[in-house]
């Protein structure tokens, strides 16, 4: 009986583990990817904050649009448009003759669907996030992956191996509702001083910076 118990218990653990592999390999959060795409190729001229006063805009004598604006009252389509330039002239609602201006390229050869996709889920964090991307997301992304994903999960929804295997519930950072009201301070200091019966203070483990850039990764994914 024991034996026909302790087999039992290798295979959930194998399942288990089969589900953790398969996490390893999932893709990372749109906004994440949209906000590598974002600093490479479009902040030079709408600036890191979207609101369009990039060194390359000044350079040029030209004003790009405050994305953190615009960007609501427009369809996930009409941004497809203006972004590959593919079907903008038919964009209704512009005040000179319908035409986005041509000092905004056209993205059309240099980008798939799927960074386009990613791109929009970005610019939608600038336009509804009220808080600021504090750190390198880039290397909370690294930092995430290494000390946050056992018990987190990859997407940041609580569902994190060691979750699962010690029967705790971690926070969910994947719930836009839960995450909008925590302040970035707020999240610093629970990440430095550690939370209830489970969550580990990181204090001696990991840098200011490194917290910081942590914090950014975690607003990202509940875009
Ligand atoms: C060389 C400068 C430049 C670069 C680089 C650039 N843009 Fe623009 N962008 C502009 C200008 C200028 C406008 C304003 C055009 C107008 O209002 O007619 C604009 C407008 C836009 C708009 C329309 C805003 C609105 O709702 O009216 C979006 C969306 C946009 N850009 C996204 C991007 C993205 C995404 C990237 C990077 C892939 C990017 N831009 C790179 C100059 C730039
Ligand atoms: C051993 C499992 C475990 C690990 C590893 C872990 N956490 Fe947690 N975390 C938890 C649990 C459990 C909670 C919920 C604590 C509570 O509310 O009592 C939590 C809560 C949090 C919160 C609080 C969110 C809120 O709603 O107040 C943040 C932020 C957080 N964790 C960030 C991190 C980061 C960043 C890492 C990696 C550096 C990490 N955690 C690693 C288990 C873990």
């Amino acid at each position: 009986m024991k034996k026909y118990l302790t087999s039992i218990f290798s295979f959930v653990i194998y399942l288990l583990a089969m589900g953790n592999a398969i996490e390893v390999g999932a893709s990372p959060p749109a906004a994440y990817e949209g906000m590598r795409l974002y600093v490479s190729y479009c902040q030079l001229c709408h600036s890191p904050d979207g609101k369009g006063a990039g060194p390359l805009a000044e350079k040029m004598g030209i004003q790009p649009a405050d994305l953190t604006t615009t960007v609501r009252s427009r369809s996930d389509t009409i941004l497809k448009k203006i972004i590959t330039g593919e079907g903008r002239q038919t964009i209704t609602g512009r005040d000179r003759h319908n035409l986005i201006s041509k000092a905004m390229p056209e993205w059309e050869k240099v980008f798939d669907e799927s960074q386009i996709n990613s791109l929009i889920a970005y610019l939608r964090f600038l336009s509804r996030s009220n808080h600021t991307l504090m750190g390198d997301a880039e290397v909370g992304y690294q930092l995430y992956q290494k000390y946050c994903v056992v018990c987190h999960g990859e997407e940041g929804g609580g569902d994190g191996i060691m979750g699962q295997l010690m029967d705790i519930q971690p926070a969910d950072h994947s719930n836009p509702n839960e995450m909008r009201d925590i302040k970035n301070h707020q999240l610093i200091n629970v990440i430095r001083a550690g939370k209830g019966k489970y969550m580990p203070a990181w204090r001696n483990i990991l840098s200011r910076s490194e917290i910081e850039a942590l914090v950014s990764y975690i607003r990202l994914l509940s875009n």
